[in-house]
């Protein structure tokens, strides 16, 4: 088997995907008809061609927009469910999925009403797919910490439902400082905590979410190797990187993926994972994210399946279910 063989092969964990960034335009549009939605598109193909963004705000806002489709609890399980269906099909074995609820509390959705639509997905994923999954509630950072607050108070009759909570939307002139006082509360919840770090905001950002928000987790991180300190201090405590490569290059926070930092993370000796982001406005779910990268930075088979076993390792999985998923990925390796 060679490097892109196994990739299609081998089980894997994936951390970072935004729930409604897996919103296809076919589907936004079903959706905009079955709840009487007007959209600012004429139609599929236009929408698609809206998708050529310049940076994470002019992705931002179309995201936003394609979310306004989502009304009822089925909208929120057929969503989920799309998206269950194209990670089974890449052998992804266990998910993480951010969801935004702010993004549909704003248009009179109640999060319980988010909630149970995402959770019967993932139930639907373990029963017929064996998919296991977790949720992970973002807190918008262009919105105020009062808000993250209100939203904390809001989901907390749901608290069994989701694992941990997450920062995320526009980073620069947003720090996870902003945030300090909310994920100190979240932490005596006993909610895990990850942040988005380092995507286009600098190592200063990557520093404050590990020493003010204590994150156990870095999404994105990729500015971490402007900060040599940083870097090891990353390599050290063992904190994961949930990298996603396509988001990247659609997002230019790198020009080409032959200059994307993937290759120079693992030999920097960091706990990097592929991840999709966004997959239905990148171009790409997590096996086009594994196979364009491997191809781009010529990654080696040693290399794919350090990266699968770092998602594993990353994932807040049962110690049972993270022994099952890795003598899975051993025994495919060995093959
Ligand atoms: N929300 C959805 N995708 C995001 C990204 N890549 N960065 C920040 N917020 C997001
Ligand atoms: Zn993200």
């Amino acid at each position: 088997m060679n490097a892109i063989e196994l990739v299609r092969a081998i089980p894997k964990a994936e951390l970072h995907i935004h729930i409604e960034g897996s919103l296809e335009p076919e589907l936004i549009f079903s959706l905009a008809q079955r709840n009487g939605v007007a959209l600012p598109y004429p139609s599929v193909q236009a929408l698609r061609e809206a998708y050529a963004f310049t940076d994470l705000q002019s992705f931002l806002d179309i995201y936003y927009a394609g979310a306004s489709v989502l009304l009822h609890e089925a909208d929120f399980f057929d969503m989920a469910w799309a998206y269950f269906q194209r990670a089974h099909a890449d052998r992804v074995r266990h998910a993480e999925l951010f969801f935004d609820p702010q993004t549909h509390t704003a248009r009179g959705v109640p999060v319980g009403t988010v909630i149970a639509g995402l959770r019967r997905a993932c139930e639907r994923a373990q029963a017929e797919l064996g998919i296991s999954s977790e949720l992970i509630l973002c807190f918008l950072r262009h919105l105020s910490e009062e808000a993250a607050f209100a939203t904390l108070e809001d989901a907390l009759p749901y608290r069994e439902h989701f694992i941990g909570v997450g920062l995320d939307s526009s980073e620069v002139g947003h720090p996870p400082s902003k945030f300090s006082r909310v994920f100190a509360r979240c932490r005596e919840l006993g909610l895990r905590i990850v942040a988005h770090a380092g995507e286009e905001g600098p190592p200063a950002y990557i520093w404050e979410a590990l020493k003010d928000l204590k994150v156990e987790r870095i999404d994105h991180g990729v500015r971490c190797l402007e900060d040599p300190a940083l870097v090891a201090e990353l390599a050290r405590r063992r904190v994961p990187l949930t990298v996603c490569p396509l988001s990247n290059l659609k997002l230019c926070v790198v020009n080409d993926l032959r200059d994307h930092p993937m290759k120079r993370l693992l030999d920097a000796g960091l706990c990097a994972t592929v991840n999709s982001d966004d997959p239905a406005y990148f171009g790409g779910y997590l096996n086009a994210n594994f196979e364009q990268t491997v191809q781009a930075l010529g990654l080696s088979r040693d290399d794919v399946i350090a990266l699968a076993r770092n998602s594993i390792e990353a994932s807040f999985v049962s110690e049972a279910r993270r022994v099952e998923l890795l003598a899975e990925l051993a025994a495919v390796a060995a093959a």
